[in-house]
C-alpha cells in the first residue's frame, strides 16, 4: 500500500482491524521506538482472540489480541505460570490454540504451518539437543530440517557471532551450560528466520552470557529480525525492549512502549516512622499522596522516581511546619509484583 512520507515528528501507524484497514496519524513528542520514527509500522505477527485451554481443563490463555511490529524487540513480561511459554508455543505451532488465529509474516500458523514456521526461530526455555553430536552438525542439521539448502558460510557466521567457532567440532555434551545455550541460539538462527523467539533467554545464565545475549539481540534487530523475548526480569525488559506486554494468569493486561511502562515501574515509596501516632493526616497535607498506617505511626508517600521532582523536600518541610516529627525514614521501589498487583486490581 503506497503511503505518503510522514512529516517530521509524525508517526504513521497502520492499523488492521478485521477486514477494515485504516491509517491513523498521531503526533507524538517522543516515540517509544525511535528507530521506527517516521516509518510505517507494519505488523509481522497478528494475534486475534487467541485462547488456550489445556486438556486438563486449565485455561492457560484468555482471549488475546496482540500485534507485533516488524523489526521491533518485544518483551513479554510475566510471573511464572502466566502463560508466556504457552503463547510462544502456539505462535511457533508447537501447541494448538483452542480458539483464535495467529498470522506470522502473513501465514496462518495452523493452516500454513510450514510456511509460518520457516519464518520463525525459537530458542525454547528447556534446552534439548543431541548430546553426542558436534556443534557444527547440530546447527547444520537444524537448517536442513527447514528444507533450506546447506550454507556453510551462514553456519560459520552464526557460530562466529556466538563465539562458538572454536567449539564447532566439540560434542554438545562437553560444553558448559552457557555454551549449550549459545548452541540453541545458533540452531534457532540456522535457517535465517525473520522472527526470533527467546523464551527466558537469560534465566540462570552468567553475567557474560547475559551481556552477549543483549548485544546479539540488538545486532539481529539491526539486520531487520523481529525479536520476541519472555522474561521475568524487569531490568532485561528495560534494557532491551521497544515495547512490553505484561501477561498475568493468562491475561494480557497491558501492552505499552517501554518508556511509558518504565515510568509506571518507577514509582517509589517513602515511609516515615513517626515519633508520635497521628489520628489522621493533617488538613494542610491533604493534597499529598499520603497514606497513614492503621496504628498511626507510619506515613507512606508515593512518588514518581522518574519525574523531574520527587516532591520529597517540600513534603518534609510541610511536615516540619505541621509539627510532625519522624524518627526514621526509608524508601522502596515498587517491585514487579506490586505492579502486577496494581495492574490486576485496576482491571478487575
Ligand atoms: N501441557 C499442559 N497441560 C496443562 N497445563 C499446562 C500445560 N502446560 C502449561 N500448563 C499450565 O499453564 C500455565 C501457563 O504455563 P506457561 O505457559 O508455561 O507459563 P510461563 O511460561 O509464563 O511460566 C501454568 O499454570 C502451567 O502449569
Ligand atoms: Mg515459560
Amino acid at each position: 500500500m503506497p503511503a505518503a512520507p510522514a512529516p517530521e515528528g509524525v508517526a504513521e501507524v497502520l492499523v488492521v482491524v478485521g477486514a477494515a484497514t485504516y491509517h491513523r496519524r498521531s503526533v507524538r513528542k517522543r516515540t517509544a521506538f525511535p528507530m521506527l520514527e517516521g516509518v510505517r509500522v507494519q505488523p509481522i505477527i497478528s494475534i486475534r482472540q487467541l485462547s488456550k485451554t489445556y486438556a486438563s481443563g486449565f485455561q492457560a490463555l484468555k482471549p488475546i489480541d496482540l500485534t507485533i511490529n516488524r523489526g521491533e524487540i518485544f518483551a513479554l513480561l510475566g510471573p511464572n505460570g502466566a502463560g508466556k511459554t504457552t503463547l510462544i508455543s502456539i505462535i511457533c505451532g508447537i501447541v494448538n490454540p483452542s480458539s483464535g488465529s495467529v498470522l506470522a509474516d502473513g501465514h496462518d500458523v495452523v493452516r500454513e504451518y510450514r510456511a509460518a514456521r520457516e519464518k520463525i526461530g525459537l530458542v525454547p526455555q528447556e534446552l534439548t539437543t543431541d548430546a553426542f553430536e558436534t556443534v557444527w552438525n547440530t546447527v547444520s542439521f537444524s537448517r536442513g530440517l527447514f528444507g533450506k539448502s546447506a550454507n556453510p558460510a551462514h553456519v560459520e557466521k552464526v557460530l562466529r557471532d556466538l563465539a562458538l567457532w572454536n567449539k564447532k567440532d566439540n560434542k554438545i555434551i562437553t560444553l558448559s551450560g552457557g555454551m549449550k545455550r549459545r548452541v540453541m541460539i545458533a540452531k534457532a538462527l540456522s535457517h535465517e528466520p525473520r522472527i526470533l523467539f527467546l523464551d527466558e533467554p537469560t534465566a540462570g545464565v552468567d553475567v557474560d552470557l547475559r551481556r552477549d545475549m543483549w548485544v546479539m539481540v540488538r545486532a539481529l534487530r539491526a539486520t531487520g529480525v523481529t525479536v520476541i523475548l519472555t522474561t521475568h526480569y524487569i531490568d532485561e525488559a528495560e534494557e532491551m525492549a521497544d515495547r512490553i506486554g505484561v501477561i498475568n494468569k493468562g491475561e494480557l493486561i497491558l501492552v505499552e512502549g517501554k518508556t511509558a511502562l518504565m515510568e509506571k515501574l518507577g514509582r517509589r515509596q517513602l515511609t516515615l516512622q513517626l515519633q508520635a501516632p497521628l489520628v489522621r493526616i493533617p488538613e494542610a497535607m491533604s493534597g499529598y499522596p499520603l497514606e497513614l498506617s492503621a496504628d498511626g505511626l507510619q506515613l507512606v508517600y508515593t512518588y514518581d522516581a522518574q519525574g523531574e521532582s520527587t516532591g520529597i523536600d517540600v513534603l518534609l518541610r510541610r511536615l516540619a511546619e505541621a509539627g510532625i516529627d519522624f524518627k526514621d525514614l526509608k524508601t522502596s521501589q515498587s517491585s514487579l509484583e506490586d505492579i502486577f498487583v496494581s495492574l490486576v486490581r485496576e482491571r478487575a
